[in-house]
This record gives structure tokens, C-alpha cells and sequence, in this order.
């Protein structure tokens, strides 16, 4: 087999947030292995994520997840041509992590190391099984950390064009959860909750900045959610300790509403102003099933042709196999890192 037919196999990893993940992809396609060790169960109690004790739980499954992925995979390092890492956007603390592992890996193994954008690589998820990928699309990235409109020329060429100007999607269904008494994380829950309820029961704002805009706000829905619960002065009790189930439902539904109406318009406002072929949604958020119904029938009747490509339920939330799948085309570029790569907090 000559050199440039050979297989190309990666070793993924993944830690900017609270999910410790490896995986080996073959040329960018072929999942060979996935581990996610998650740590949902460490933060339940906080609400959120603990940075502190997310770069704790990181230190401990580095090493245990990357063992896994390669056995599941039957690789040795001998299989393996390049180490990737997520290295922004994230928690510092919890990125340093991968990235640590990542050189080490690189160095000892003596394999090329390759840098990827977390973001990016959420997208890669909505790709990864396509093989004829109609240029260019809209993309768009819906987490618990970011919510982000990009027009996309190639896996490898982002321009950013739109993204939230305070909370992030996944954050407010995080909060919204917290305010409603909803189990960690928010998103599955309000999910669950609103299947039993009204999406019309309350009006909640749609903040659309404007016309034009393809930047997002969340922070408002949030808050009149939390009035509606806690009245506007703030100084009632919270009513959900005696509110029917009935009543948690349909505020669920009408909050979950309103933020796939912002979603699904801005995203369509964006590919008509670039008149995308395709569509892309990635991220946490993209797992939720009246989102992806949403964003299919915008598409389907804005321009029957235009193709909506979502992440498989599995690689929305945070994994490594986006990582590796993303590494392949910057393996085939020759976009390789050195020992001085670092963490970023931004991306
Ligand atoms: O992409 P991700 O795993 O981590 C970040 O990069 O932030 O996204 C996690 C976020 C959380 O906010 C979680 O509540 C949200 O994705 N999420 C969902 C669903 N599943 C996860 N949001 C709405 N509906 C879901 N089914
Ligand atoms: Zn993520």
C-alpha cells in the first residue's frame, strides 16, 4: 500500500469541560473506539459545573479513558499516527488536562500533535457521516458553554457570524432547570418536563436584537422565568415548591419554545444571507429532539434543497470522537502543533 493510502488512525481526547473522553477515529470516519467518562453525578449537587472539581475528576480518568479507548480500539501506539486534543474553547483548569496528557503522549510516542477548537469540532459531529458534503453551509453550535452561527467553506474554515451576547443555550436550560427544581444537567430534564406540557401555556420573550443580527441573548428569557416564579420584585417564594407537575411542564414547554423560535430563526436568517447548501447543528443542545424537528422543517421549507445535517445523538454532548474525526483534516494539511501548546479559555 503506498504511504498515502494508508489508513490514518487518531487518538482523540477530550476534556474542556466535565466529560473526560478519548477515541480513536480511522480517517476521520470510522469510529473505532469511543469512552466517555462523565461527571455529571459530581456537579448534580452544585447545579452546574465546578470548574475545580472537574480538573480533579479530569486527573483522575485521563489516564483510565485513554487506556479503554485504546483497548476497545485493539491499537497500540505502533496503530496510532497523531494525538489530538480539544485545547479551547473551555475550562482552563479542565482543558489543561487533555493537553498535558495530549504532549506527553506525543512526546513519548513520538507522534504529531494537533491542536483542535473544541467549537469546530462540535461541527465535525453533524459531518461525520456524510460524504458529500454541499458547500457552503451555515453552521451552528449550541452548548452548554457557547451558542455560535458560523459560515462554513470547508471542515477546516470557520467564519464566526454570529454568537450569544450573554448566556449560552445549554447555560439557560441549565438555569431555567435549577429554577424549576429540575435535575442536572438542565437540558434532558426541561426536555422531559415539556414532552407533558403547553409550548403556548406562557408567552416568554424572544429576544431578536434586531433585524439583522445573528447574535443571541439568553439572559432575559432566564430572568422571566425566574419573575414568573418568584414574582418581580423577587421578593415571593418561589412557587414551584407548590406548583401542580402540570404547571412545571408547561412552563418547561413555553421556555423551550421560545429558545428554539430564536434558534431556528437566526440559523435561517443566516444561511439565506449566505445562501447555504447545508445546514449543520452541533452541541449539547442539538440532542434535543423538537430542536432538531425545528431546524428540519425550517429547512425543508425555506429551500427544499437546502440539507440539514445534525450530530448523531451520541457525539452532541461532549466526546473525543468529534476531536479525532476534525484531526484528520488538519493531518491531511499538515496543521500540526508543538510541545508549547496551551490551553485557551476563548476560542
Ligand atoms: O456540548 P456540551 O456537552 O458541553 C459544552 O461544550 O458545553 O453541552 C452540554 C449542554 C448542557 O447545558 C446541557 O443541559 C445541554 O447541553 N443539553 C441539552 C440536551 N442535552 C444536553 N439541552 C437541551 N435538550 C437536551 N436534550
Ligand atoms: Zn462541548
Amino acid at each position: 500500500m503506498k504511504e498515502r493510502d494508508k489508513p490514518v488512525n487518531i487518538l482523540g481526547i477530550e476534556t474542556s469541560c466535565d466529560e473526560t473522553a478519548a477515541a480513536v477515529v480511522t480517517d476521520g470516519r470510522i469510529v473505532r473506539s469511543s469512552v466517555v467518562a462523565s461527571q455529571n453525578k459530581l456537579h448534580e449537587k452544585y447545579g452546574g459545573v465546578v470548574p475545580e472539581i472537574a480538573s480533579r475528576a479530569h486527573i483522575e480518568k485521563m489516564y483510565p479513558v485513554i487506556t479503554e479507548t485504546l483497548e476497545q480500539a485493539g491499537a497500540d501506539k505502533d496503530d496510532i499516527d497523531a494525538i489530538a486534543v480539544a485545547n479551547q474553547p473551555g475550562l482552563t483548569i479542565a482543558l489543561i488536562v487533555g493537553v498535558t496528557a495530549a504532549k506527553t503522549l506525543s512526546l513519548a510516542w513520538d507522534k504529531p500533535l494537533i491542536a483542535i477548537n473544541h467549537l469546530h469540532a462540535h461541527l465535525q459531529s453533524a459531518m461525520l457521516t456524510e460524504e458529500n458534503l454541499q458547500l457552503p453551509a451555515v453552521a451552528l453550535v449550541v452548548s452548554g458553554g457557547h451558542t455560535c452561527l458560523y459560515e462554513c467553506q470547508s471542515p477546516l474554515e470557520l467564519k464566526l457570524v454570529g454568537a450569544t451576547i450573554d448566556d449560552a443555550a445549554g447555560e439557560a436550560f441549565d438555569k431555567v432547570a435549577n429554577i424549576l427544581k429540575l435535575p442536572y444537567p438542565g437540558g434532558p430534564a426541561i426536555e422531559r418536563a415539556a414532552k407533558k406540557g403547553n409550548p403556548n401555556a406562557i408567552k416568554f420573550p424572544r429576544s431578536m436584537l434586531g433585524p439583522e443580527s445573528l447574535d443571541f441573548s439568553f439572559s432575559g428569557i432566564k430572568t422571566a422565568v425566574l419573575y414568573y416564579c418568584r414574582g418581580q420584585d423577587m421578593k415571593g417564594e418561589n412557587k414551584v415548591d407548590s406548583m401542580s407537575e402540570q404547571e412545571i411542564s408547561d412552563i418547561a414547554a413555553s421556555f423551550q419554545a421560545a429558545v428554539i423560535d430564536v434558534l431556528v430563526k437566526k440559523t435561517r436568517r443566516a444561511a439565506e444571507r449566505t445562501d447555504a447548501k447545508t445546514v449543520l447543528l452541533g452541541g449539547g443542545v442539538a440532542a434535543n429532539m423538537q430542536l432538531r424537528a425545528a431546524i428540519q422543517q425550517s429547512c425543508n421549507k425555506a429551500v427544499p434543497t437546502r440539507k440539514l445535517l445534525v450530530a448523531p445523538k451520541q457525539y452532541c454532548t461532549d466526546n473525543a470522537v468529534m476531536v479525532a474525526s476534525l484531526a484528520y483534516h488538519k493531518f491531511k494539511a499538515g496543521l500540526f502543533a508543538d510541545l508549547t501548546l496551551e490551553p485557551k479559555a476563548t476560542g
